[in-house]
């Protein structure tokens, strides 16, 4: 598989600290349509089912998380491209969604001019993590969605957060471009934001009838070890499907094998940090 090689080592960092506080997690790949947005809502909806309070960070201006929880983009008031650019109180940007204690901080298309804004400001680096203050006291789980770039975007994204989640489609390339991903990581790591940690890589779209999926799979847990995460995401149409309806697959359809695979993952996830 072409990429893999150029892959530098991963480091094994101290596990999230902080008890009481969320664990802030990006779910970062600079590659589009590998699974970022759709981890994210049925991650994040899983664990908000399972008694965990979650939040979702829409940090992508084309706002796939926002619009798949259900959330009307032209009737939102303030959005994080407020909170990023002109001071509004996060508590004001979040919006609940129809899951019971899942929460989404919504991202508009005003978020495209942000990567070229942020430039010019002050801790350019550092404004979603300024932002989060208080916040971090009312959730136990917070995932940042990143935009398919490596910009100033994700980079707050990184800086704010305590880990990295990286999804991986079990497609052709699939470890293209991740150097680079990792890279950036060593680089927030060192000047911004000492204890991030890449926590964990997750296979999305996995099918288990091709050779391909599980050499992707073979390859990605021979690079990352037991950072991958046991749980695979099957490649399935119901989960394509459910941002259409507004919701996580969980809620529209508990039994589909997408939905079984995003509890168990949420399960799997609440087993590494220690959250119950
Ligand atoms: N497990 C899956 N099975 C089938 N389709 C999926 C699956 N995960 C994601 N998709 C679809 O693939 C596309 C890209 O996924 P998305 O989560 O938006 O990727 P990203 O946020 O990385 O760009 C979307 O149309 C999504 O509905
Ligand atoms: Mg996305």
């Amino acid at each position: 598989m072409n990429g893999s090689s150029a892959i530098s080592p991963v480091e094994v960092g101290p596990e999230t600290p902080t008890s009481g506080l969320a664990t802030v997690v990006a779910l970062a790949n600079q590659k589009g349509g590998v699974g970022k947005s759709t981890t994210a809502i049925n991650l994040a909806a899983a664990l908000a089912m399972q008694g965990q309070r979650s939040l979702i960070v829409d940090l992508d201006p084309q706002g796939n998380a926002t619009s798949g929880l259900g959330i009307d983009r032209s009737a939102i008031s303030a959005s994080i491209y407020d909170v990023l650019l002109k001071d509004v109180a996060v508590e004001d940007a979040i919006e609940p969604t129809s899951v019971k204690s899942l929460f989404v901080l919504p991202a508009t298309i005003d978020l495209a001019g942000a990567e070229i804004e942020l430039v010019p400001l002050l801790s350019r680096e550092q404004r979603l993590r300024q932002a989060f203050g208080s916040i971090l006291e009312d959730y136990q789980v917070i995932f940042i969605d990143c935009p398919p770039s490596l910009g100033l975007l994700t980079v707050n994204a990184l800086t704010a957060a305590h880990e990295v989640l990286i999804p991986i489609q079990c497609e052709y390339y699939a470890l293209e471009g991740l150097s680079q991903l990792l890279n950036n990581v060593d680089l927030v790591r060192r000047q911004l934001n000492p204890q991030l940690v890449i926590e964990g890589v997750v296979l999305t779209m996995y099918d288990s009838r091709t050779n391909l999926s599980r050499d992707v799979a073979t390859q990605v847990r021979g690079h990352f070890g037991d950072k991958t995460y046991r749980t695979v995401i099957p490649r399935s149409v119901r989960i394509s499907e459910a941002p259409s309806y507004g919701e996580p697959i969980e809620a529209l359809d508990p039994m589909a094998r997408g939905a079984i695979a995003y509890r168990e993952l949420g399960r799997e996830f609440r087993r590494r940090h220690g959250l119950d």
